[in-house]
């Protein structure tokens, strides 16, 4: 019922790490990946390299060329398709990972990716372009920060800022397994097939070149079936990755059929940097701000830049969850009271984290449930709903069940279930 968000901003290090780790052993840091990707090119060519011949015969201009065997060039199903509604693919194929492309859907999609899933994604109703109109935002160069978004206006809690589709699509395994000449190919190949806007969009994100950027910005999700448990993806959202981070951010996001939702997670004033969180948000202090060093800044958040006494308060509280939490989820352990639930959710409120509010009433209200006590159950559960309508849509599952909870304590699976409420 409670479903962690698994859907998190994508880690630079996910994929260099799997590299980095068979060419170096243990990862560090960015740094310590980007010198690796810099000696690669060395490495793969030899002397019989080509370069740069997929970026010269479609005319894109990007970073300087890697090389790859001649063999594996001679592959590449070129020139682009006219424009249609149709998929074109699968193209390129690399040990059963190909290009599919569309020119038409979102306004141009490349998927590096099985057929199985390709099948998947576009089954998809992936959204163009939407989200509140005219934005309630302007682009600004924010100073140590690099582009960010701004609100012009006060926007409500709730609010849909921006939904975007997709424009690039990757399965994360592939990209780990092949060595960086193919691996670039397949990107180049996947970028030839956008239209221009789409690529300049996808090519303006932070990021040296188009693994870079992937890394950098791109938002992990997962495609299930295909006889698979899960498979896992990266998307790119050229428009999304403008948001910078923050530790408790005023946005929130999900990705749903490989389109994106952002909404404000609380009430914004006008002026306020609108922010999602690159994170897992429940990370200590000192492990959130080695982690933001991977995408090459230091954690300029007013959590990790204010005073060192708020940064105790904060790692204690985040302790303190951590231990409720197991405790709400461990039946044996008897200190667990009707009370408990609603210190976690309190706990969440405190420590500013409004995108996770859902998960927090809702442990609340199905502990009140689990003690038998009706009149607070139904208060977290309303609670609950009015959060998760906002975080995973109003018809999602989770927010379903908890408005059926606030109708009906009593006939709830959870009901008495823990102890009879001590008065
Ligand atoms: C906010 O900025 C957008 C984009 O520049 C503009 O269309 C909109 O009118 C602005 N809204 C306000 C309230 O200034
Ligand atoms: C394809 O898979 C085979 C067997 O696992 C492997 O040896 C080969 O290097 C792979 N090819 C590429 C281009 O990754
Ligand atoms: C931290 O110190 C400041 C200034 O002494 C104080 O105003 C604030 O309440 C303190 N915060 C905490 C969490 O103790």
């Amino acid at each position: 019922m409670i479903s962690n968000n698994s859907n998190h901003r994508v880690l630079a290090m996910l994929i260099a790490l799997a590299t980095y780790t068979f060419a170096f052993g243990a990862p560090e840091s960015a740094h310590m990946f980007e010198g690796q990707d810099d000696e690669q090119p060395d490495a793969v060519c030899g002397r019989d390299c080509i370069t740069g011949i997929t970026a010269g015969i479609v005319g894109l201009n990007l970073r300087t060329p890697v090389c790859a065997s001649p063999e594996f060039i001679r592959k590449i199903v070129l020139p682009p398709p006219p424009p249609s509604a149709q998929w074109s693919g699968p193209e390129n194929c690399v040990n059963g990972t190909c290009i599919f492309s569309n020119v038409v859907q979102n306004g141009g999609i490349s998927l590096i990716t099985s057929p199985q899933h390709a099948d998947i994604i576009k089954s998809y109703d992936i959204d163009a372009d939407g989200g509140a109109y005219p934005p309630p935002f302007y682009t600004e160069q924010i100073e140590g920060k690099g582009i960010g978004l701004r609100a012009n206006r006060s926007i409500v809690k709730g609010e849909v800022l921006m939904t975007r589709g997709a424009t690039l699509i990757a399965q994360t395994e592939a990209l780990i397994e092949w060595e960086v000449a193919v691996r670039d190919t397949m990107y180049d190949a996947a970028m030839a097939r956008l239209p221009k806007g789409r690529r300049d969009a996808f090519l303006a994100q932070m990021g040296r070149d188009v693994h870079d950027k992937i890394n950098k910005n791109s938002f992990q999700f997962f495609i299930h079936g295909a006889g698979e448990e899960r498979a896992r993806h990266l998307a790119a959202y050229p428009d999304i990755a403008k948001f910078n981070h923050d530790c408790r951010p005023n946005v929130h996001y999900r990705i749903t059929d490989a389109t994106i939702t952002t909404i404000a997670a609380r009430d914004i004033q006008r002026g306020e940097e609108l922010a999602i969180s690159y994170t897992d948000i429940f990370l200590p202090s000192k492990q959130r701000k080695e982690r933001i060093q991977n995408w090459g800044f230091e954690c300029a958040c007013a959590l990790c830049q204010g005073p060192k006494n708020e940064t105790i308060a904060s790692d204690k509280r985040l302790r303190r969850i951590e231990k409720l939490k197991a405790d709400l989820n461990n039946f044996k352990e008897i200190k667990v009271t009707a009370e408990t639930g609603a210190e976690y959710a309190t706990l969440h409120e405190e420590e500013g984290l409004h995108a996770h509010l859902g998960s927090a009433y809702t442990r609340a209200a199905l502990n009140f449930a689990l003690f038998g006590d009706e009149e607070r159950s139904r208060e977290y559960a309303w609670r609950a709903a009015e959060e998760l309508s906002i975080e995973k849509g109003p018809e999602s599952g989770d927010a379903q069940a908890m408005r059926e909870l606030a109708e009906n304590p009593r006939a709830h699976w959870t009901w008495g279930k823990r102890r009879t409420l001590k008065k």
